[in-house]
């Protein structure tokens, strides 16, 4: 499959991922079904993407005459069979395996042989997932950043199965989008996580070992390293539940006890407090609007 082939494009889960991913092909001009396995997720993903879509009409970054066309090529269906006609195809379910295999398995059995299937995963083994199907040199990792319409770095990563033109491809896929690829080869957390997630482990430690209270941790990371968020901020975002579960893939993946998750990190979501999602993480955020 070569880059220019790719017409039409399926997007498995209409999440907080999926409706992002579906967002950004479908503004690059490309006819995107969008797969869920319920209407009220699929509506709720293209309410999201209908409000993006305002924020960037707002912005200037898309003229409100696009917004109709825009919206206009995306597909949303409960059936999986409806993705038979996906030249591509971008897996964006919950982060489980058992999911995964369910979902690639099935998608698998309906594609055409040609077409390329990528897995949106944080952390899941590419090389696992590929080897699932009966496409795994047609099989790659398309990991996009959160939010999707408004961050530039895709990794593209590499399963030990991906053949050099599913790769090339889907680098090339990347830039059309209008975002900037990364080539990665297959290993726990890619390099994403790999490095973020031990500096956000570290940052609670200094927390839990009373080096710095939570603001001070971040004002240094955010005055003197430059970072736009502290790594405690950014943790609330991403969910420190999330956190948690890749800390323990790249401990179990690179067997390395430097990954083992802060105490401190796990007594939070052992008491609920996951960031943003539940009001509560490192910081509080119940006097916010939701
Ligand atoms: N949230 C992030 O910041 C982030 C960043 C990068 C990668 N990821 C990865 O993206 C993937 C999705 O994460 P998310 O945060 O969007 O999750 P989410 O829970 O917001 O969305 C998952 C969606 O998949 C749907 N779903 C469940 N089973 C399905 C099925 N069988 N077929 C189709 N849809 C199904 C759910 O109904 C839900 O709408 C995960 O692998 C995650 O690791 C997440």
């Amino acid at each position: 499959m070569t880059v220019d082939a790719i017409k039409t494009v399926a997007v498995l889960g209409a999440g907080t991922m999926g409706n992002g991913i579906a967002h950004v092909f479908a503004r690059s001009g490309y006819t995107v079904i969008l797969r869920d396995v319920e209407p009220r997720f699929l509506d709720r993903g293209l309410e999201t993407i209908d409000k993006n879509l305002d924020r960037e009409i707002k912005k200037g970054k898309l003229a409100e005459a696009d917004r109709a066309t825009v919206l206009a090529r995306l597909q949303p269906v409960t059936d999986m069979k409806a993705i038979a006609a996906a030249d591509f195809v971008v897996e964006a379910v919950p982060e489980k395996l058992e999911i995964k295999r369910a979902v690639l398995q099935e998608a698998d059995g309906i594609l055409r042989p040609d077409a390329i299937l990528a897995s949106n995963t944080s952390s899941i083994a590419i090389t696992t997932l590929a080897a699932l199907t009966r496409r795994p040199d047609r099989f790659v990792g398309m990991h996009f950043m959160n939010p999707v319409p408004v961050m530039v770095l895709v990794e593209v990563i590499r399963a030990l199965q991906t053949s050099d033109a599913t790769f090339d491809t889907t680098l090339r896929l990347a830039e059309k989008l209008g975002k900037k690829p990364v080539a990665v080869n297959d290993a726990p957390g890619f390099v994403s996580n790999r490095v973020l997630m031990p500096l956000i482990n570290e940052a609670a430690y200094a927390v839990l070992e009373g080096v710095a209270t939570v603001e001070a941790v971040d004002a240094v990371m955010k005055m003197g390293m430059n970072h736009p968020m502290g790594p405690l901020e950014l943790a609330d975002f991403i969910g420190l539940d999330v956190c948690v579960d890749i800390l323990h893939v790249l401990q179990d993946g690179l067997g390395d006890p430097k990954y083992r998750a802060c105490p401190l990190l796990k007594k939070y979501v052992a008491a609920g407090w996951l960031g943003r999602k539940s009001g509560r993480g490192f910081y509080s955020y119940s006097q916010e609007k939701p």
